[in-house]
């Protein structure tokens, strides 16, 4: 079985680059969809969620081509409106085609979408959004038959919980929609921000992402542009406290400080000391780490729930207890029985797990559940003593651009086994 074999022990220190972010790389790939002609669009990670994603744009009839982190998209000739269900099943993001297939061709046709490894994800909210906008649903046969026979038109739409993903939906579908739409409660992630900026760039007249209110003004159609996608702030976290729990000192280096607004004080809470510049965040850590009263998660710009795991290792080892609550996902706390057989001391329950912090962790075997949680699975390696395997790292792929070289690259010994016979793969000196 394929797995990343950690040799713990060693300070990460150094410099990176962190990769761009796949949470606003996904929805903005979709979204080319609406665009007749050619979107460039740079600093695209390269991760196995985009991959599930290009394949589903060329599969509806888009050309496209790569080079290096950039890709270039014509979706000129895009006609199909079916996604695959292998292809819906891939990943909990193929969600995000349903409002660009609708603003396309007034029809998408997809099954429920997959990763629901953390907890129940259902996709009601994403629905509301577009029958608001004039959409009948019909199910069959497990099958969601979305169509707008008579054209979008704008309205209100009013989150009970500002969705991220139901968000991106509400816009992409109202961008051509006639009318003002009012998307109430939206979500305020940077990811959205940059879906719209780059809609913008396009040609559509959206205002206010980044707030609670978001206004779409319909417009006739969209331009080719050149769009560079933010950096990964959760990337950027799991380096942070990759430096934090190994006694490290690392430099993000294009990297946006305000995005990290929420897990910055949190770290310096540990004990880090944290330098911010413009683009760069540097932190160096002491030698023993200090408890965070509460991690919570919330919607943005609350903490993030995509980093709760990477903190839940970062507690293990500080000295004292900590509380954690998960507001966002129900199981997401699947990490935790893993680093459990690494020596750590965590009970969790419902949404609140305490953290009695270790002064050590052990290397273990342990697997990977879900994307974040196997982070932190790596995480807890690189500070434990001896070697600790994880595998499941299909699920690390998800989100970590060429992961066990940048942290080798940061002076960590990871390297990636990749065949069931034994023969390993160093992938850095
Ligand atoms: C996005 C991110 C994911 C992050 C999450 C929360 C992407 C590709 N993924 O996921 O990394 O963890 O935001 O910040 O951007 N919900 C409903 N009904 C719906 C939709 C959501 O009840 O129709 C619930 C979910 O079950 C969950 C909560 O709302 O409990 C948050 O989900 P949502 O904000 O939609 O997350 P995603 O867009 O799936």
């Amino acid at each position: 079985m394929q797995g990343f074999v950690v040799n713990g022990g060693r300070r990460i220190s150094g410099s990176i680059n962190v990769q761009g972010s796949k949470n606003s790389a996904l929805p903005i790939l979709a979204a080319t969809l609406l665009v007749k002609g050619q979107s460039v669009i740079h600093n695209v990670p390269d991760l196995s969620d985009i991959k599930c994603t290009l394949k589903i744009l060329r599969k509806l009839g888009c050309s496209i081509q790569q080079e290096g982190s950039t890709v270039i998209i014509d979706s000129t000739e895009a006609c199909g409106c079916e996604i695959p269900v292998e292809l819906m099943r891939e990943m909990r993001s193929s969600v995000i085609f349903l409002g660009a297939l609708i603003a396309r061709h007034n029809k998408a046709v997809l099954c429920a979408p997959g990763g629901c490894e953390i907890g129940l994800r259902p996709i009601d909210l994403h629905l509301y959004a577009v029958k608001r906008l004039g959409v009948n649903v019909e199910e069959s046969f497990g099958q969601l038959i979305c169509t707008a026979p008579k054209g979008l038109s704008a309205n209100k739409i009013t989150f009970s919980f500002p969705s991220v993903g139901a968000t991106e939906n509400a816009v992409l579908t109202s961008v051509f929609a006639k009318g003002k739409t009012l998307i109430v409660n939206a979500a305020r992630e940077p990811e959205i921000i940059d879906l719209c900026d780059f809609l913008n760039k396009c040609g559509a007249k959206i205002v206010g992402a980044g707030e609670s209110i978001i206004t779409v003004e319909g417009v006739t159609r969209l331009y080719g542009t050149h769009h560079s996608v933010i950096c990964d702030r959760i990337a950027a976290s799991t380096y942070l406290v990759a430096g934090a729990v190994t006694g490290g000192d690392v430099e993000l280096l294009n990297t946006n400080p305000v995005h990290l607004n929420s897990v910055l004080p949190l770290l310096e809470e540990a004990g880090c000391d944290i330098r911010i510049r413009c683009r760069s965040v540097r932190l160096k850590a002491g030698n023993r780490l200090k408890r965070i009263d509460k991690i919570i998660t919330q919607p943005y710009p609350g903490f993030p729930t995509d980093a709760q795991a990477l903190f839940t290792t970062l507690v293990s080892v500080a000295e004292g207890t900590s509380v954690i609550v998960e507001n966002i996902f129900e199981s997401r706390f699947k990490h935790v029985p893993e680093l459990l057989r690494m020596g750590a001391h965590v009970r969790a329950e419902g949404k609140v797990a305490v953290v009695d912090g270790v002064s050590r962790l052990y290397g273990a075997d342990v697997q990977a559940q879900d994307l974040r949680g196997g982070a932190a699975l790596v995480l807890a390696g690189l500070c434990a003593q001896g070697v600790t395997n994880v595998t499941g790292t299909e699920f690390i792929d998800r989100g970590y651009a060429d992961f066990e070289n940048v942290l080798c690259s940061l002076n960590a010994d990871v390297y990636r086994k990749v065949n069931q016979n034994g023969t390993k793969k160093k992938p850095c000196s």
